[in-house]
């Protein structure tokens, strides 16, 4: 074979993922779909491309040079496992295979498993950007071994996204790292999605402005602090006008918000690890209350009167959000990093926080400036126990704070729903706090269950002979 490098599944992310692969010098890329419309399709439309095309996938692993290295680009779950073992069966030991779909991190680490008993390389990857970043330049996450990123990294480096100079790809970790940040990143996503999204509806609903002149607030915004992608396409969207109606785009679409799992996935991980997540989560969950009409509805219909918006001054205001705002996405991106470094704890991968946010910062739809932020505090100190703790973050939230607390107040009172704002502070709130009513909450469990307790005053476990004397007998932790 001639092809150093092929790619399977020519949908829109597989076809631009390819293109931009030709486009780069000393490549020379196989391309396979099930379906040879497509293949056939592509290659009347890119000649410049040089594809070598197959309609079989015989001819696809004959077309590429060993060792070979082939990126599945197709529907996550059964479509990949289905192309995987059809590419297992042809390869060869030291072959490399890459899935660059969103795949579920624990299907990525059993897949791992069983393509490196055959002296395969299986290499997950998460790659973001969208259409436009696979075609000019994605964020790349691959995971999977040293060995294989040898091969598969300079070519990664070739076509991703480029941020100070920098390719924005990295070797994650071994076998389901990729993935496993990947989701983290469209949990994060989910989070400052949303976080965006209730600004906009205070603004609009406090300050009665519309969206044609929020637009104009947001790409005010979109300089400083908060620049970035998602503040940038929200001053597009903001802008747009249906046209077969006139009306604001934003007006015309049905407040319903879909998801395709991975920011719930995030979630269902960080109980499974513990880590606390809260913004993430009410981002996620904020997409499902907006999807169940029939709720919304019936709880609408026993309302007579909902609450007369607080008055404010509307420039004062805004910039009150815009500190609300930036102060909670530092929030849900300590979440993010948090959960990252428990999941590198119990996956055992050996995760560099600061590489990761390196090349989040071009190429993937939480691109920012603000990422740097995030270098620069793993680079200080490796070890902080959250980002909230790093000098930088710690004033840039302590100077947000009272604007925080104003933002979410007059939410509260005018009855716009704020779960990203009010979630972010109140996790702010705890671990601001000297002491938590989780005292109390041990208390409970002990009473009704033995659970036990520790004190602030004595080593040991401790229960209450709550049912007899209410004396104190020193015990051992409860197991039930
Ligand atoms: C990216 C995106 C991409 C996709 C997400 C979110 O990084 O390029 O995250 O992967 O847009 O899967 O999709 P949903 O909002 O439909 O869950």
């Amino acid at each position: 074979g001639t092809a150093n490098i092929g790619v399977v599944g020519m949908a829109v992310m597989g076809s631009n993922l390819a293109r931009n692969l030709a486009s780069r010098e000393g490549n020379t890329v196989a391309i396979f779909n099930r379906s040879p419309e497509r293949t056939r399709k592509l290659m009347a439309e890119h000649p410049e491309a040089g594809f070598v095309a197959s309609e079989s996938i015989d001819d696809f692993v004959a077309s590429l040079a060993k060792p070979r290295t082939a990126i599945i680009m197709v529907q996550a779950g059964a479509g990949t496992d289905a192309v995987i073992s059809e590419l297992a069966e042809r390869f060869e030991p030291g072959d490399i295979i890459v899935d660059g779909g969103n795949a579920n991190f624990h299907d990525t680490i059993r897949r791992e498993k069983d393509i490196s008993a055959k002296g395969i390389h299986f290499v997950g990857t998460g790659i973001s950007g969208g259409e436009e970043g696979a075609l000019n330049g994605p964020s790349i996450m691959p995971g999977g071994t040293a060995e294989a990123y040898k091969t598969l990294g300079p070519i990664l480096a070739s076509i991703a996204a480029v941020a100070e100079g920098e390719p924005c790809v990295t070797h994650i970790g071994t076998d389901g790292a990729g993935h496993f940040v990947k989701m983290v990143h469209n949990g994060i996503e989910y989070a400052d999605m949303q976080l965006i999204a209730e600004a906009y509806d205070l603004l609009r609903t406090i300050t009665k402005r519309s969206p044609a002149e929020l637009a104009e607030v947001f790409t005010a915004w979109n300089s400083g602090d908060l620049e970035s992608y998602l503040i940038e396409i929200t001053a597009e969207v903001l802008k747009q006008v249906d046209a077969k109606t006139g009306k604001p785009f934003v007006d015309i679409v049905l407040d319903q918000a879909g998801a395709k799992g991975t920011g719930a996935w995030t979630v269902q991980n960080a109980l499974d690890l513990g880590t606390p997540v809260g913004g993430i989560a009410e981002a996620v969950f904020a997409r499902s209350v907006s999807s169940h009409p029939e709720q919304r509805s019936a709880v609408q219909a026993t309302i007579t009167s909902r609450p007369t918006v607080v008055e404010v001054d509307v420039d004062t205001f805004a910039d009150d959000i815009r500190a609300a705002l930036y102060a909670s996405k530092v929030v849900a991106y300590a979440q993010g990093f948090d959960e990252i470094i428990a999941g590198a704890k119990q996956y055992g991968w050996d995760i560099d926080k600061g590489a990761v946010a390196k090349i989040w910062r071009a190429g993937c739809i939480i691109r920012a400036q603000f990422l740097n932020r995030i270098v620069e505090a793993y680079q200080n100190n490796p070890d902080i126990t959250s980002l909230l703790e790093d000098p930088y973050f710690a004033s840039a939230v302590a100077s947000g704070e009272e604007a925080w607390r104003r933002v979410v107040s007059t939410a509260a009172l005018s009855g716009v729903p704020v779960p990203g704002f009010g979630s972010a502070l109140s996790y702010y709130d705890s671990l601001a706090s000297k002491r938590l009513p989780a005292a109390l909450v041990q208390g409970q469990r002990d009473f009704f269950g033995a659970h036990t307790y520790k004190r602030v005053d004595e080593e040991g476990v401790f229960h209450t002979l709550w049912s007899g004397d209410r004396s104190e007998i020193a015990t051992e932790p409860s197991t039930h």
